[in-house]
């Protein structure tokens, strides 16, 4: 309807103005009672034609009215040119919002899209500001991969660098001897946060540490078979909360994959100069004043490489093995300089390069104070998700006058787990991301278990209707106000998965959920459904049905399980 909406404006922009090939784009109305669709390209050709918008947009409003398919038209504001489409064109556009709903085929000829996410550091646990990396990269490549892009949701552990070698000499220590493979993350956790303790009094325990990773990175046997058994017991631990956040990876390659990759690019970087000796014989990299960057450090005096240095491999890596068009790394804005500065190495080191992005987020902060200054460790992201659980399973028992379901348990799970998925990924990933648990789990706002009611209700009035998906119909006479503004919403689906995309903003998409129930709600809340008479029935039938497709796609692109029943 775009296109012949814009054919018929071009016609007339070259039948008054002479004017030919003009671009013409249409917007869904932001707000009720404006049209179904508008534009702006009075406002936008007026300078080439040098005539006045609002004298343009008259005549384009008046014409267009003519059109078949047009109820209405209107001038608004400074040259605006708003449309009401006749009823039947605007239900037949639906057909494109129920295929919005289904992923599209995989375009495995184009070069791939790599987000890298994720990026655990091996042997501690996940914190709750872990939750970010995770369910804003797994969303982004879902909303990739449904949009048919060739993605690959790549992570990236931290399993190598300077800490594995105070683990070892923690190990040593006060291991005890039991076999690594026998502990749990906990028991290497303590190790962790003992180490850092007595470190505090005896500082040649951080040398200890040092030599012991750069003994590590030498190949010595023992610390090897020490590193491996760590890894497992960290992974292990991790594949249980991967499973219940819906973070499927599809390749992976740990800091440690590089190890062999980084000697040939440290020579690369000698030889073209752009490494050069830094204090006490470290390698680095200067940058030109202009860039206004601090010097990077790509080896230590030592000898040992350093974080800044496996990610540089790592690029490398992607580049010669995928040939990628973008790398999307989906990580703490804390690291922003660090980004600037590889991408700008990258650059001097004179590589072809894909697009690169630091697709950052911000801090989490907390809503409870009690949570933000807990002492000691860090609040344990598997310990937020089932506390999330069970506030969820309080809130089943709260609402139990409308809320039925035949496996409380797996509600529960899937509220707990939707509300804390649900409450990042409807903030702004740029700003700094509040974790609140009463926005996150309230029965009637911006939060997964609204959604997740509202998907219920939509099933459950296509269960008693014995339906299942509904035709859309072909011939509809006329739409209220109500059944009007929830089609538009539902015709915006494709747009904003889209845009979430384009921007690579997971809340574009969470907030036009949380708009299209609301929008739901107040239909089903105002209008009889089941009890309607023909032919509103079926229309009202088929709306509901559309609404819970697109809930249910839009939440699942989300990571967010919703129920049939509850
Ligand atoms: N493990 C890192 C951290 O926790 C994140 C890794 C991000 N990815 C990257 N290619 N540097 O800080």
């Amino acid at each position: 309807m775009h296109e012949s909406l814009t054919t018929m404006a071009q016609h007339i922009l070259k039948k008054h103005f002479d004017a030919s090939s003009i671009p013409v784009s249409w917007e869904h109305s932001k707000e009720e009672g404006h049209g179904d669709l508008s534009t702006a390209v009075a406002l936008q050709c007026a300078k080439q034609l040098k005539k006045n918008p609002k004298e343009i947009a008259e005549i384009l409003a008046k014409e267009l009215k003519n059109e078949k398919g047009i109820d209405n038209t209107e001038v608004a504001g400074a040259g605006y040119v708003n449309v009401w489409l006749s009823p039947a064109i605007l239900i037949k556009q639906l057909n494109e919002t129920r295929k919005a709903c289904t992923a599209k085929v995989k375009r495995e000829n184009e070069p791939p899209v790599i987000f890298d996410y994720c990026g655990p550091n091996i042997a501690k646990p996940l914190g709750i500001h872990h939750i970010l990396p995770h369910v804003i990269g797994q969303a982004l490549i879902n909303i990739y991969k449904h949009n048919g892009d060739n993605v690959i949701g790549w992570n990236y552990p931290g399993d190598w660098g300077t800490q594995f070698g105070k683990l070892a000499v923690a190990y040593g220590k006060w291991g005890e001897g039991k076999p690594v493979l026998e502990m749990d993350i906990d028991e290497l956790l303590a190790l962790y946060v003992r180490f850092h303790s007595e470190a505090e009094s005896d500082s040649s325990l951080e040398d200890e540490g040092r030599a012991a990773f750069k003994k590590l990175e030498e190949g010595d046997k023992e610390l090897r078979a020490f590193w491996k058994d760590a890894v497992t017991v960290s992974k292990r631990s991790l594949e249980k909360l991967y499973e219940r956040l819906h973070v499927n990876i599809d390749k992976e390659t740990g800091e440690s994959f590089y190890e062999d990759k980084m000697e040939e690019i440290i020579k690369e970087g000698e030889q073209k100069g752009v490494f050069v000796e830094g204090e006490e014989g470290a390698l680095i990299v200067n940058f030109p004043e202009e860039k206004n960057l601090s010097p990077y450090m790509i080896r230590k005096s030592d000898g040992s490489t350093l974080y800044a240095t496996r990610d540089l491999a790592q690029i490398r890596y992607r580049i010669d093995e995928c040939n990628p068009e973008a790398i999307y790394y989906v990580v703490d804005r804390a690291q922003s300089l660090h980004f600037d500065q590889l991408f700008e190495v990258c650059n001097q080191l004179g590589w072809d390069l894909p697009e690169l992005e630091h697709t950052v987020f911000g801090r989490m902060s907390f809503r409870d104070a009690k949570m933000s200054t807990r002492k000691g460790t860090v609040l344990r992201l598997e310990e937020v998700i089932d506390e999330a659980v069970k506030r969820a399973d309080k809130v089943i028992e709260e609402h139990g006058d409308k809320i039925q379901t035949d496996d409380r348990e797996d509600l529960a799970e899937m509220m707990g787990v939707g509300a804390l998925t649900y409450g990042v990924l409807s903030q702004n990933r740029k700003m700094d991301i509040v974790f609140d648990w009463d926005k996150f789990l309230s029965f009637d706002g911006n939060s997964a278990p609204y959604l997740q009611y509202t998907h219920a209700r939509a099933m459950s009035v296509l269960r008693k209707a014995e339906k299942e998906e509904v035709d859309i119909p072909e011939e509809v006479e006329s739409l209220s106000d109500r059944e009007r503004s929830l089609v538009n919403v539902l015709l915006k689906y494709e747009k904003v998965l889209l845009e979430a995309r384009d921007t690579r903003m997971p809340h574009i998409l969470t907030n036009y959920l949380f708009a299209l129930c609301q929008e739901y709600n107040s239909f089903y809340n105002s209008e009889p459904i089941l009890k309607a008479e023909e032919p509103d029935r079926t229309l009202r039938l088929c709306l509901t049905s559309l609404t819970a497709s697109v809930l249910k796609s839009g939440a699942e692109i989300l990571t967010i399980r919703v129920p049939d029943r509850m």
